[in-house]
């Protein structure tokens, strides 16, 4: 089938139309992850992955507008061009990469027990029967699943990591096992839970977050990673480092 034609330049516009307004693209994010994605109390979408990619596209040469995308199907989302990027604390993981196609990384991150002040677990290994909680379809729900198994009825998944730590407050699973920067902010802020955290090092692989593009969107990728690199370089990053961790 044959494209097209491409539409004429036309004569008739004004002489004063300035240049096309640039391309704005949608960012998918699931918006209950804080510190990283997360609304505030005027529900607008904040956090340090706001900060960064906007940073990276001030210097990319883009624009850029969030929408809160719950995990469960943000990655359809890309795939399906309702969304030209995420940034939601996404793992590069092998398995992602033949769907979607990652920048740089971005953050440094690894899995992280979260378990009441009381609890007797020590190690990963202690919570093969144990009931943990998990958002369905991260790499905690990797872990858990493959240290359970693919049936087990002790995996309990919920659709968002805040919904899975309440659980772990209402005593309704032992443990959750999610991102590290994610529990630590939790239990940072909710000292009414107590809770206390447990790595694990031994047991948890280093994971890294990446800014995703639909598979084969290399131009885009391009100005990310060039947007990456310029915050990267000029101290951008670290500023934005220090607002959100505070070191
Ligand atoms: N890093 C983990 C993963 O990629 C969890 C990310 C969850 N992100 C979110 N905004 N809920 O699986």
């Amino acid at each position: 089938q044959e494209a097209p034609p491409a539409p004429a330049a036309s004569a008739a516009a004004p002489a004063s139309a300035a240049a096309p307004a640039p391309k704005v693209y949608v960012v998918g994010t699931d918006a209950a992850y804080a510190p990283f994605e997360y609304q505030n109390e005027k529900g607008e979408i904040v956090g340090f992955s706001v900060d960064l990619l906007t940073a990276v596209a001030e210097k990319g040469g883009f624009q850029v507008k969030f929408q809160n995308t719950p995990w469960e199907g943000i990655f359809n989302a890309l795939g399906q061009g309702d969304r030209d990027l995420l940034i939601s604390s996404i793992t590069i993981t092998d398995e992602r990469k033949q769907t979607m196609d990652f920048s740089d990384p971005y953050f440094d991150a690894i899995q992280l027990i979260a378990v009441k002040e009381s609890s007797k677990v020590a190690k990963f290994d202690d919570l093969k029967k144990a009931k943990v909680g998990v958002q369905t379809g991260t790499t905690g729900d990797e872990v858990v699943t493959k240290l359970q198994g693919k049936t087990a009825s002790t995996t309990k998944r919920f659709e968002s990591t805040p919904l899975a730590l309440k659980e772990l407050e209402a005593g309704g699973v032992d443990a959750v096992v999610a991102d590290n920067g994610v529990v630590i902010h939790y239990v940072a802020n909710n000292p009414g839970a107590k809770f206390k955290t447990v790595a694990d090092t031994k047991s948890f692989a280093p994971e890294q977050y990446g800014i995703a593009v639909k598979k084969g969107n290399a131009e885009l990728l391009a100005m990310v990673n060039k947007g990456l690199a310029a915050v990267k370089a000029d101290g951008t990053y670290a500023a934005i480092y220090k607002k959100t961790f505070g070191t």
